[in-house]
């Protein structure tokens, strides 16, 4: 890996424009509020976060699905937002995507070699011999044989249709490989199969991935680094181990404390230890101050006053949050929220 990151977001913004009754004008709607990442070569940035904070926004600005309505995608020495959604040939072929459903994002009438070759036939000269030798080496990366070349993809399972998608965004050695929550329509015991498959071609072919997942426990395990989301807002980001293990933001910790345990004593417990919740009428988002004001139980004043910038977290990253600010004190809440292993069954009380 390299210092210098392969992609760069920089401040950020992605805005919708609602439609007036007129049909022009409308309201705006700011689904990505100044982000800031960056991913080098042949890391994992995991993204999560709830539904709407807005991570296919950030996937597709950097897909060029949709125009940044301002900040900065760096992609080597490219600036993709002045692109808009016209990339070049050389930067399509090394920015890949695997989207969520693969019922709908693989087309029914095409074959798996047509699917999978697809990519080549666009960026390529290689003839049709060389693209159907190379799709039997592309299905093989994904544990499926010559033998489904010529079937279509109603005749797979979900886990099946996937390894297809990620054969064709294998296809042309990308970069970058965007997976937009690849995992979240399968089960459990496919989910793992997928998530090892893309753990092992990563380490083979240097991929890096943008892996964005609704649940924190899951991409721990395949991130180098995760940045977790909120209402447009990237709230904390940091190494895998420590935004898992020492979540710093009150959020990033409501997330965790979000994924079962399987044990349903401590559920109950931990359940119960959940004192906190919004006032009822608590707007979602205020015009000033923090996004997780009306939902934090760490909430102060200065909180309502003013956004929190990114402070540096021991342990690496940085957290938004006004508890980890270097004059706010070692306040009790800070002392419950950092260091504390993600997950552990909290004391009964
Ligand atoms: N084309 C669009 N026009 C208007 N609003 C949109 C559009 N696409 C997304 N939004 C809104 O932007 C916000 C962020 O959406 P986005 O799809 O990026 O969220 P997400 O984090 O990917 O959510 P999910 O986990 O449900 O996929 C949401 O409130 C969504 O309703
Ligand atoms: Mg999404």
């Amino acid at each position: 890996m390299t210092d210098k990151p392969l992609i760069e977001i920089t401040d950020l913004e992605v805005t919708y424009w609602g439609r007036s009754l007129m049909g022009i004008g409308g309201k705006p709607f700011h689904a990505v509020r100044g982000a800031n990442l960056s991913i080098r070569a042949g890391e994992t940035l995991g993204l999560v976060g709830e539904s709407g904070s807005g991570k296919s926004s950030i996937a597709n600005a950097v897909l060029g699905l949709v125009t940044a309505s301002g900040g900065s995608i760096r992609f080597g020495d490219a600036e993709l937002t002045a692109m808009r959604t016209r990339y070049p040939p050389a930067i399509r072929s090394q920015i890949q995507a695997v989207f969520q459903d693969p019922y709908s994002s693989l087309n029914p009438s095409m074959t798996v070699e047509a699917i999978v070759t697809e990519p080549l036939h666009v960026h390529t000269s290689m003839d049709r011999a060389a693209r159907r030798a190379r799709a039997i080496e592309l299905l093989k990366l994904v544990s499926l044989s010559e033998e489904h070349l010529d079937r279509h993809p109603h005749q797979f399972s979900g886990g099946q249709r996937q390894r297809i998608a990620i054969a064709a965004a294998l296809a042309l050695q990308p970069k970058l490989i965007v997976l937009d929550e690849p995992v979240s329509a399968l089960d459990v015991s496919t989910q793992n199969q997928i998530i090892n498959l893309l753990y092992e071609r990563r380490a083979e072919f240097g991929i890096a991935y943008l892996m964005i997942a609704h649940d924190l426990a899951l991409v721990h395990h395949i991130s180098d680094r995760i940045a977790v989301m909120y209402l447009g807002h990237i709230v904390e980001e940091g190494p895998s181990d420590r935004v898992y293990h020492a979540p710093a933001h009150p959020y990033t910790r409501a997330l965790l404390d979000a994924v079962p345990l399987l044990d349903p004593a401590a559920q109950r417990r931990r359940r119960a230890a959940r004192k906190f919740a919004p006032a009822p009428d608590a707007p979602r988002l205020s015009a000033t101050g923090c996004p997780y004001q009306n939902r934090c139980p760490h909430v102060m004043p200065r909180c309502r006053a003013e956004m929190p910038p990114a402070f540096a977290i021991a342990g690496g990253g940085t957290a938004a949050c006004f508890l980890h600010a270097p004059d706010a004190g070692p306040a009790p809440e800070t002392a419950r929220l950092s260091g504390q292993p993600a997950c552990k069954e909290p004391a009964a009380p």
